[in-house]
């Protein structure tokens, strides 16, 4: 297959874990015989110290034009403690997804045995979590109204969302739930909002049609509760889009390092695959983040393309890294790779898997013939 991949970098840490992804990227195309054309583009702060916009026009055009996009990370310590600020490398991103339609954002939430040790929850209560939090992501209070008066003592944010936007991000929260544990559990906090109402109104209407999915509702105080004191009773969690951010985060701290987690947001069009890390800037350029959040990213990405083989083969070298303790300083303080060697390693375990596996067919077929 020949494939468009949009390259943003972004901040921070953000250019050296996608560069990773991009190694395994073209370690995949070449052992799978695909084509992967990768074009760069500037986004956030990078951006607007560039060219004075967070999201300049030619980032845009070419994320319309690409069938997906790797993006790295955003934002800029020197942007977060200025209220004035009017121009934000996170409206740059916030954008993108509004001007591509990414209204569902993916974050799936697994744990590893061997990094179970790194969690702030107990071995035991690990056991059996897996879950995909769907989050909406391009209405809600993060697009709604917003004013402040004159002497800037008053501000308001409006929170407001239609049937259409709740559907179009229920309906495949409920088919992924279909093809997992059957069990999709809303989000929302329906006891005070009119917007939580209409979500859980909507739910509610659409279950009719997947008889095979068990929802339950729940108000997002008691599930931010639930996901530290039982997070196994989780299959896929659906919800609005602020607090899908809060929950995500929380959720991610279960594995052991948020440096591992990715996320993929889709649409109609192009997707958007990124790890749901920061920009971590205390650590750019110094080669020990994580490259995992982002190559898990790509993973995810594969598999959006319809290569599933690709992607479980970019999981299983992964795994690999973890059990082999090929890992960066947040997993490990003492015995640490570098972002850049961990890239190479993966890289390699999928060029020689490959190989391996091509081996060993070719070896079956030979015996099948005999
Ligand atoms: C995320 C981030 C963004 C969000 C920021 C950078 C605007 O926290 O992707 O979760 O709040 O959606
Ligand atoms: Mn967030």
């Amino acid at each position: 297959m020949e494939k468009k991949i949009a390259v943003i970098n972004g901040d921070g840490i953000g250019p050296e874990v996608t560069a990773q992804s991009v190694k395994v990227l073209n370690a995949v195309a070449h052992e799978f015989n695909h084509q992967f054309h990768f074009a760069y583009g500037l986004m956030g702060a990078d951006a607007i110290d560039k060219t004075g916009s967070p999201l300049p026009d030619a980032t845009l055009e070419m994320c319309k034009q690409s069938d997906a996009i790797l993006f790295g990370a955003i934002g800029d310590p020197k942007y977060d403690n200025d209220p004035t600020a009017t121009i934000r490398p996170e409206q740059g991103l916030l954008k993108l997804r509004k001007e591509l339609q990414l209204f569902a954002n993916i974050r799936p939430i697994a744990t590893y045995h061997s990094l179970h040790h790194l969690s702030p929850l107990r071995s035991k209560q690990l056991e059996g979590v897996d879950c995909v939090i769907f989050r909406e992501l391009t209405g809600g209070i993060y697009f709604g109204k917003r004013t402040v008066n004159e002497d800037k003592t008053y501000a308001t944010d409006e929170c407001a969302y239609s049937r259409a936007e709740i559907e179009r991000v229920a309906i495949p929260a409920f088919q992924y739930a279909q093809k997992r544990k059957k069990k999709l559990t809303l989000i929302d906090k329906a006891n005070v909002l009119e917007t939580s109402r209409l979500w859980r109104k909507v739910v509610r209407e659409l279950a009719v049609q997947f008889p095979d999915v068990s929802v339950d509702y729940m108000y997002v105080d008691n599930a931010s509760m639930q996901i530290i004191l039982n997070p196994a009773q989780f299959d896929v969690i659906l919800t609005e889009n602020m607090f899908g951010d809060i929950i995500s985060d929380e959720a991610s701290v279960l594995t052991g390092s948020m440096g591992l987690m990715p996320s993929a947001s889709v649409g109609n069009g192009s997707a958007l695959f990124e790890p749901i890390h920061g920009s971590y800037p205390q650590a750019a350029g110094k080669d020990i983040a994580n490259p995992l959040g982002s190559v898990l990213s790509a993973a995810m990405m594969l598999d959006h393309f319809g290569m599933t083989e690709e992607a479980e083969a970019v999981r299983e070298a992964v795994n690999w890294t973890l059990t082999h303790s090929f890992v960066s300083k947040d997993i490990d303080p003492i015995n640490n790779y570098g972002t850049s060697a961990i890239g190479d390693l993966i890289a390699d375990y999928i060029r020689r898997n490959a190989k391996t596996a091509a081996a060993h067919n070719a070896v079956l077929n030979a015996s099948t013939i005999i």
